[in-house]
């Protein structure tokens, strides 16, 4: 019997020397490993030697069984390698892989600037829906309905009396509303008009809005405010003026204009040869909206102004239209 394990030896190495592939390695499995295979043959046969035989015939078989487990599964891992798909050779010479780096819309770029230099006066930022209701967009803000005011901003209405909003100055009064004087907030957001598109003008854009109300509020703190607030932003040599106007929520109403910052007053193509470029809208709140939030007007004054932000970034960037801002083409957002 000890011939027959060795020779079973030799013949199992022989057999599995020129395997190849999954299925002879399972044939060989079977006829030498598995339960009716032949090395189990060999335990049944072992029973009908002497009895003094066994042990060494056990030890024998089993250290057979051991060994030609061992070739069996070290073939079964070089088939399963080699048939893994070969990676190509590194070539440490390629190039690396330039990684995009994001970069922040120019909108977000202005708006952040804004905040920034507000937020540094002690304004707080305050936020309010964009879907808006007419009592907030308009009522509240001193609009009598059917008053022509309202044509000055053509609505998007959704529904009777729910609109999308045309200005932040609706977030004046959902603040007011909320607490009691005194307020210093500015209030960045979307709005929305029903405008004709062109290159100038889109059917929505973003507007930064300031409210401060307290006691013994002045138009001259306005203009000191927004004066110091346009020499950080657009440079300190700038002059300025202020232009009277007309807003339903503030009385008196003015519009600020700086000195073309392109062609420094001179008169270009963006001012229109003017030499000055229109920056935003102001006044001191209209005692109107005082009552409709329940602010005293004998007590507290306050002034507002609001700014559009789309026509800044424009003028920053040097962007011709407007439209380019909202088509996401990564090609224009690559360079900021
Ligand atoms: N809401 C006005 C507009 O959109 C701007 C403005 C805000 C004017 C606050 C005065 C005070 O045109």
């Amino acid at each position: 019997m000890e011939e027959r394990i060795s020779h079973i030896r030799t013949e199992a190495l022989t057999e599995l020397q020129p395997v190849a592939s999954a299925a002879d390695l399972d044939n060989f499995r079977i006829k030498y490993l598995s339960r009716s295979g032949v090395i189990a043959g060999l335990f049944e046969d072992m029973k009908s030697a002497a009895p003094e035989s066994r042990p060494a015939l056990g030890k024998a078989i089993n250290e057979l069984r051991a060994a030609v487990q061992g070739l069996f599964d070290e073939k079964k891992n070089a088939l399963e390698s080699s048939a893994r798909p070969t990676t190509a050779p590194l070539d440490l010479t390629l190039p690396g892989r330039e990684r995009w780096v994001g970069s922040k819309h120019p909108i977000t770029q202005t708006l952040d600037e804004i905040k920034r230099l507000f937020t540094a006066m002690g304004f707080s930022l305050a936020e309010g829906p964009e879907i808006e209701d007419d009592e907030h967009n308009f009522e509240a803000l001193n609009f009598p309905p059917d008053h022509p005011a309202r044509d000055m901003q053509d609505t998007f209405f959704i529904a009777e009396n729910i609109l999308l909003r045309t200005h932040t100055s609706p977030v004046q009064i959902r603040v007011m509303e909320s607490q009691k004087p005194p307020v210093r907030v500015i209030v960045p957001g979307r709005v929305y008009r029903n405008e004709a598109i062109s290159a100038r003008s889109y059917c929505l854009f973003h507007q930064v809005e300031g409210l401060y109300v307290d006691k013994g509020v002045t138009f001259s703190e306005l203009k000191g405010t927004l004066l110091s607030f346009a020499k950080q932003f657009y440079g300190s040599s700038i002059k300025y003026r202020f232009r009277p106007s007309f807003f339903p929520f503030t009385e008196p109403s003015a519009e600020m204009d700086i000195t073309c910052f392109l062609c420094n007053g001179k008169g270009c193509r963006v001012c229109k040869q003017t030499g000055w470029l229109e920056i935003l809208g102001c006044g001191m709140v209209h005692p109107n909206v005082f009552r409709h939030v329940s602010y005293d007007p004998e007590v507290y004054t306050g002034y507002a102004f609001g700014m559009g932000i789309e026509r800044i970034a424009m003028l920053r960037f040097g962007i011709d239209d407007i439209r380019i801002l909202y088509d996401n083409d990564i090609r224009f957002l690559h360079q900021f």
